[in-house]
């Protein structure tokens, strides 16, 4: 096991976090080695799993961070983000009340991941429930998926933290190229407050998805 990132391991070409739970949230596997207990990490199955094994250089996650994570869906990739921040917490945000009851289950076994329900567009409708981040992970495929983000930002996101955002052509804009839509998502990021570290492709995990890794030079409002 050779440890990457934090948490974040690669054995024999496959990726792996460090098991905060023994419940499978999905069909990962486990292995065990030196009686500590690993997940396998699907790059077809998780975007920023795709993103790593594409070659991402820095991944803003450390074993304390706050990270507030915008699109939990079920849960499959927040929970290899729990694994990562084994001393800090996760606020997985869902809006789908059908999605949310897998959500549940799949915190059910793990004590830094919080499920919340509730819509993206509105950080005030659970300001009260979110502590300030270090990192705002957002997979939300949705237009307004780069305002969303400078939003929740506003509210949440430490001066000097980070973002990471799954950036999907075809949702913002089917008929344009995706690499006009990725600058122009760059360029709006830029005006808002960010800086964008690294731009990363994940095909052929995901057809026409980038990731963005950013710098957030502002500080939430009431910092
Ligand atoms: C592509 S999936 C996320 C997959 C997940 N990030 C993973 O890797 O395991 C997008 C999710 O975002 C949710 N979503 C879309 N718009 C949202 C919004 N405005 N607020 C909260 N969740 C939203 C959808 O219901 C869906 O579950």
């Amino acid at each position: 096991m050779k440890e990457i990132f934090p948490n974040v391991f690669k054995f024999e070409d496959r990726l792996y976090t460090k098991a905060l739970s023994r419940k499978k949230v999905y069909d990962e596997k486990f292995i065990e080695k030196n009686g500590v207990y690993y997940r396998s990490w699907n790059p077809y199955k998780s975007k920023l799993a795709a993103a790593i094994v594409n070659g991402l250089k820095f991944l803003p996650i450390e074993k304390d961070y706050k990270v507030l994570y915008l699109g939990a869906s079920a849960g499959t990739t927040p929970s290899h983000v729990s694994d990562i921040v084994e001393d800090g917490i996760v606020y997985a945000l869902e809006y789908s009340p059908r999605i949310m009851r897998e959500l549940l289950e799949s915190c059910s076994d793990r004590y830094n991941m919080v499920p919340i329900l509730g819509d993206a567009n509105k950080p005030w409708e659970y300001s009260n429930m979110v502590e300030k981040a270090d990192l705002i992970y957002e997979d939300v495929a949705q237009p307004n998926q780069s305002e969303i983000l400078v939003k929740n930002a506003k509210w949440f996101l430490k001066k000097d933290g980070y973002a990471i955002i799954a950036i999907k052509a075809r949702s913002i804009d089917v008929t344009k190229d995706p690499k006009e839509v990725f600058k122009e998502q760059k360029n709006f990021l830029e005006k808002n407050g960010f800086k964008v570290l690294e731009e990363i492709d994940i095909e052929p995990y995901e057809k026409d998805h980038v990731l963005f890794v950013c710098k957030y030079l502002e500080g939430a409002l009431n910092d």
